[in-house]
Parts: C-alpha cells; structure tokens; sequence
C-alpha cells in the first residue's frame, strides 16, 4: 500500500467523480484521503456528497468573479487550499479555469470527457462536448486525464480511455459510455500519483515501473 494521498477535490455538479473516488477509498482500490471538496456553485449536488461523506465542504461561487480571468477566483480556493494538508488537486467536474499556482504545479489533475487534444478548451464541459463529437460524426471518443496547468485542458496527458460513438447515439448515451470509463480511469491515474510513479517531462507524462514489495 502506498502512503495514502490528501486530495482536495474542485467540482461545480453532481459529484458522481467525487462518489466514485469515495466509493474507491473505502474499497482499498485506492490510497487517498478526500480532505476538502471547493464547489464553484451553491447548489452543486456533490456539496451534499462531501458533506454526507463528513468532508469539509466550501462553495467560492464562480458567478461572483465573471471577467477576472479566473485571477481572483482561483486566489479564493487557494486561500482555502492552504488551510489543509493537500498532495493532490483533483477538478471533478470543475467548469471553470483555476489557476494553482507554483506550490501546485504538477500536482492539479483534470479529467475531460473526450480525446484531447478533441472536443476540448473553454466552453467544452459536460454535455456541451459530447453534443460536439456526435455533430462532428468522429467514430471514436473517450476520456483523458491530464495534468492541469493554468489553461483550459492544456497540461501534460496521464491517461486516455476510448470509447465507440454509435450510429444512434445520443449525448446521454454517449456521455454514460465515456462516463463508465472515467469511473475507472480518474481513479487509476490518482492511484499512480500516489505510488509516485507519474514522471512528468515537458509535455508528456512517463510512468515508473512499479516497485518491488518490500522496496
Ligand atoms: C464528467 O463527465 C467530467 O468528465 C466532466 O463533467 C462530468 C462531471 O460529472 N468534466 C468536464 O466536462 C470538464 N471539462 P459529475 O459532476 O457528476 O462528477
């Protein structure tokens, strides 16, 4: 077992990231602790979630910070970051741009729902891209988990999952396709984080051989 990590986790929906990663916690599948959700919306289901889960829940609503070009918005969530022992920013359904900063570089993780460089920047979240892969008529999507940097869907790729675009697919059924396997492959990469075994070189991420038992 590797030394479990302190995640803090940024959402603006419902949260089903945020139960997944829980789910995975409490199956040993994964060493982590959920220490802060930050939710960007008042009425954001997961803050119920981490709130149910006994996780310090904060909202800095993003809706108070239009035009800032995230500046002061992300200068809001990382006051709150520095009040807890974070390893590991983890966006989970996060909407907007959040710039870390230095203390975090290299230690902000996204996960997108298409194939990036695809179907991804400002204005691709949620349904608004699964919307675009069906009109754009590719064959395949999927997921990606990245490293964030401070622009849109930008950082260092982790990992990527694909899935088939079906003839009669709608964005419901293509987002619970590639939805399947964000439940599995956000978890991976967080877990690889936690073993100390993503490298991260310029633009790509390397992965370290596992260690031996013992090691
Ligand atoms: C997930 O599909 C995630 O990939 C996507 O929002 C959904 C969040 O669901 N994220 C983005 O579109 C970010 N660009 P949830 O709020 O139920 O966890």
């Amino acid at each position: 077992m590797a030394k479990p990590v302190n995640l803090a986790v940024l959402l603006s929906g419902g949260g089903r990231t945020l139960e997944n990663i829980l789910d995975c916690i409490r199956e040993k599948k994964l060493d982590a602790r959920v220490v802060v959700v930050i939710s960007s919306r008042e009425d954001a289901y997961g803050l119920v979630r981490a709130k149910r889960a006994g996780i310090d829940a904060h909202c800095v609503p993003h809706k108070l910070y239009q035009g800032d070009d995230a500046g002061k918005f992300s200068e809001e969530i990382n006051k709150i970051l520095s009040l807890y022992p974070v390893d590991l920013i983890v966006m989970a359904g996060f909407m907007h741009l959040f710039k870390s900063g230095e203390k975090y570089k290299g230690k902000v993780m996204n996960i997108h729902p298409a194939l990036i460089p695809s179907f991804c920047g400002k204005g691709y979240y949620g349904h608004h891209v699964h919307r675009a892969v069906l009109d754009y008529g590719v064959k395949i999507s999927g997921c990606t988990v990245h490293f964030a940097d401070n622009a849109y869907d930008r950082g260092p790729i982790i990992l990527q999952a694909a899935v088939p675009v079906k003839d009669d697919d709608t964005p419901d059924t293509l987002a619970a396709r590639v939805f399947a396997e964000e439940g599995k492959l956000y978890p991976r990469a967080i877990q690889l984080f936690a073993e100390g075994r993503l490298a991260i070189k310029g633009r790509k991420v390397y992965l370290k051989p596992e260690k031996a038992p013992g090691k």
